[in-house]
């Protein structure tokens, strides 16, 4: 299993800050945004991981998080000359991904008390979604149930939601996501969507749907309030537990693909109050 985290767009819901900024690199309390969904991925164990964002704002993350060695991860970059879909993602990536199956995270998505073991760490069949309940299901791909609570069809931003359900940006996909991509067509918008992506892996009975669980909790971070929001959860959070949460050194650690000892001793050279917050909590 590969990672695959999205971070590129043009932000324009974001604007003014996201005009010098990219919108995934923006704070979320204490940390970039990108660290939340690179530690989904990393708490699962999953160590070959590619960043893909805009030819402009890829050197920052690159800036950000290096070759992955840190992390105890392998970490490439890839760059989307243009904003052209999600699916496309599979496009660019098509040489990092090969033969595996490859779990996609968009970068401005993030998860609260995730259960790692929703998210399978070895090959998949067909393709996963995982989908939360929402008050606002407008804003996102919802999905419609048949007979048996089965998916009938996921709908894009529906102006009549089929359901309450959510299908959020956590993605897992088989070896043939790119024969599927192969058959998509651009959308009216002119994207390549992911919900038609994933509406291919229906039509051939090989979409399965996960219901997070009721303890997570899940922004995606596309509007000032959510934004305002997730740190605001972070900020809590970690004031009452008194630990981090959505760190990427923690996620590490806990996972085993960096000894602690090891981590700390790089967190103890670093010098500011993110790392001196997860040195305190984890060097007892
Ligand atoms: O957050 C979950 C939702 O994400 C799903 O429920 C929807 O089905 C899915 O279409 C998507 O909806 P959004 O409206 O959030 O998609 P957006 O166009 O904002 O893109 C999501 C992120 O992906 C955003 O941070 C920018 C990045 N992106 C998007 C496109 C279209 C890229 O990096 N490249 C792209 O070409």
């Amino acid at each position: 299993m590969k990672g695959i985290i999205l971070a590129g767009g043009m932000g324009t819901r974001l604007r003014p800050i996201t005009k010098t900024c990219s919108k995934q690199l923006l704070p979320i309390y204490d940390k970039p945004m990108i660290f939340y969904p690179l530690s989904i991925l990393l708490n699962s164990g999953i160590n070959e991981i590619c960043i893909v964002s805009t030819p402009k704002d890829l050197p920052e993350f690159k800036k950000l998080l290096g070759d992955g060695k840190k992390f105890g991860i392998d970490l490439t970059y890839f760059k989307q000359l243009k904003p052209v879909g999600i699916a496309d993602v599979f496009n660019v990536t098509r040489k990092f991904i090969k033969d595996s199956s490859v779990t996609l995270i968009l970068g401005d998505n993030i998860f609260f008390n995730f259960d790692k073991d929703q998210l399978k760490c070895g090959d998949v069949d067909g393709a996963r979604v995982f989908c939360k309940e929402v008050s606002n299901p407008q804003r996102y791909g919802v999905v419609e149930f048949g007979q048996n609570k089965m998916i009938n069809k996921i709908v894009e931003k529906p102006s009549n939601p089929p359901s309450n359900y959510a299908v959020t940006g956590l993605y897992q996909y088989d070896k043939n996501v790119i024969d599927y991509v192969g058959e998509l067509k651009p959308s009216k918008r002119g994207e390549l969507e992911i919900t038609d992506l994933n509406n291919l892996y229906i039509k051939e009975n090989k979409l399965h749907s996960v219901m997070l669980q009721k303890a997570t909790d899940w922004f995606d971070t596309g509007t000032f309030s959510s934004l305002f929001e997730a740190s605001k959860y972070v900020h809590q959070y970690q004031m009452k537990n008194k630990k981090p949460i959505g760190s990427p050194e923690v996620a590490a650690i806990n996972s085993g693909l960096v000894k602690k000892q090891e981590m700390l001793k790089i967190l103890s050279k670093e010098n500011n109050q993110y790392s001196e917050f997860i040195y305190q909590t984890y060097k007892k």
